[in-house]
């Protein structure tokens, strides 16, 4: 098993900061509150929300998909959900990577019969090419070809989320 570096440190770096001035801009003179999808979520999140010059609040949720290995079935569990009444709120969904698409389609789902006001999506990576429903980002840091792709968040059978960049996994 080998790694090959997909995108460096830098075109991170840059990638968030582009993406934090478009939603600064999108949101302004509005409440927003981030919910960071664990545990894939949690260098982008810290990245983001910085890169992001609004009053806002951040919030976690943790589902894990029935299936086995690298393959989701559709069938989403909640394992951790939010902290706090979000009636009223814009939220925006912060997530590693949309390859199905089955878990956030069941989140928005979820999360929008509790009347927020506004519910986006903000993914660093997105796989099109495996899509299994109707759903596109919001906000999309890059689109990715359908590799195993690991770091900045992505792991292997847990490993490899601390790596500062982002690679794929070749067999
Ligand atoms: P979806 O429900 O199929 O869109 O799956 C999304 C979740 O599957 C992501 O939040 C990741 O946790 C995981 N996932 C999908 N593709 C990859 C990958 O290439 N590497 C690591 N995890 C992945
Ligand atoms: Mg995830």
């Amino acid at each position: 098993m080998t790694e090959e570096i997909l995108i460096t440190q830098q075109q991170l770096q840059d990638k968030v900061k582009e993406l934090g001035a478009q939603i600064t801009k999108d949101y302004e003179g509005q409440e927003l509150l981030l919910v960071g999808i664990l545990k894939g979520s949690v260098p982008f999140m810290a990245d983001l929300m910085r890169a992001i010059d609004l009053e806002l609040e951040i919030d976690f949720m943790q589902v894990s998909s029935y299936g086995s290995g690298k393959k989701t079935s559709g069938v989403v569990k909640i394992m951790k959900d939010l902290d706090a009444d979000i009636t009223g709120k814009n939220i925006l969904i912060v997530e590693d990577i949309i390859d199905s698409g089955y878990t956030l389609n069941y989140l928005k789902q979820y999360l929008s019969n509790r009347g927020c006001k506004s519910l986006k999506i903000c993914t660093i990576l997105d796989k099109p090419s495996r899509r299994q429903v109707d759903l596109t980002p919001d906000y999309r840091g890059f689109e990715v070809d359908d590799l195993f792709i690991v770091g900045y968040g992505l792991d292997l059978d847990q490993k490899l989320r601390n790596l500062p960049y982002i690679s794929w996994i070749k067999e």
